[in-house]
């Protein structure tokens, strides 16, 4: 029988997992689970003798493909795929698929969230600073950035976007103003949200460069991926730059540095909370089980990130 494995370190909400499991079933296949698992080697365990994976953030590597000797599916239930090592999958037939856009708007949410709370300075009592009538940029115009588009604009803020793959057309329908090059985003915005994945172009490419263009109370926030920011540049410009802030979803390599430098400039989140909302779990969870039991049964590779 047709076995799918949800194997998620950071586990989904209680409602996703048991849509996961109602779609799985009817379809006639059985589910089994493993969450939160502290050792690669229970993963490796686990996916023995599966036929499909679910994952979020956990890392499917060349190890784990070669350990799952039925595996004909992996499905990252999420957007970003750095975590899957798509060669290893191909080269072993196996189909790898993420659910695009299923969790953007919990992304978005929480960008105002940490916005909010740095810029009233953690609800301590201290006068704070309003969103309204600041420059924010959006770096990549993806399923994120089109919604944080939407409520920057509800917050009164002067949005612009920088994106060389989506039209100036797209970009200005929704009432931002399209930037041709990168720099001009940085120079422009005091607020730059960064929605772009991690890949062999974009790791490390938030560099000193590009940071040291943006204006005065520069704020960065980062619900993306650390590896995009070269940390020590950014260690040093903070150094240099008393005004300028990092916000991130993703602790970053070097957090204890930042902590201990610049406490009061910087705000992380213990664990990565951007997609973490009853809604996106199962909004992702379950157009993932939806997408394994299509390929599974018919054969539909909708989705295929390793085509
Ligand atoms: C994504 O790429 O979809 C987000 O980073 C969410 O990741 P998570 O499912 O591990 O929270």
């Amino acid at each position: 029988m047709t076995k799918v494995l949800v194997a998620t370190e950071k586990p989904f909400a209680k409602e996703a997992v048991d849509g996961i499991k109602e779609i799985v079933e009817k379809a006639g296949f059985t589910c089994v689970l493993l969450e939160n698992y502290t050792e690669k080697q229970q993963l490796l365990s686990a996916v023995a003798d599966v036929d499909a994976i679910i994952i979020r953030s956990d890392i499917v590597d060349k190890e784990v493909v070669d350990a799952a000797k039925n595996l004909k599916i992996v499905v990252r239930a999420g957007a970003g795929y750095d975590n899957i090592d798509l060669e290893a999958c191909t080269t072993k037939g196996v189909v790898a698929m993420n659910t695009p856009g299923q969790n953007a708007n919990a992304v978005a949410e929480l960008v105002f969230g940490m916005m909010i709370f740095f810029a009233r300075v953690g609800f301590n009592g201290k006068s704070g600073t309003e969103l309204r009538g600041k420059t924010f940029g959006i770096h990549a115009f993806g399923n994120i950035g089109r919604i944080v588009a939407k409520i920057a604009r509800g917050f009164g803020m002067i949005v612009f976007a920088y994106d060389p793959f989506v039209s100036h057309d797209i970009i200005e329908k929704e009432g931002v103003t399209s930037l041709s090059s990168i720099e001009e985003l940085y120079k422009t915005c005091q607020y730059v949200s960064l929605h772009i994945p991690a890949t062999e172009k974009t790791i490390k490419s938030i560099n000193y460069k590009l940071l040291s263009l943006m204006p005065k109370n520069a704020v960065l926030v980062n619900t993306a991926r650390k590896e995009v920011i070269n940390e020590d540049d950014m260690l040093r410009l903070m150094e240099e730059r008393k005004d300028f802030a990092y916000i991130a979803d993703v602790r970053p390599s070097k957090a204890a540095e930042f902590e201990e430098k610049f406490a009061n400039r910087i705000l992380f989140t213990a664990k990565k909370s951007g997609a973490q909302t009853e809604e996106a779990n199962i909004n992702a969870g379950l157009a993932a089980a939806n997408q394994i039991v299509a390929f599974i049964s018919k054969g539909d590779r909708n989705f295929q990130l390793n085509k």
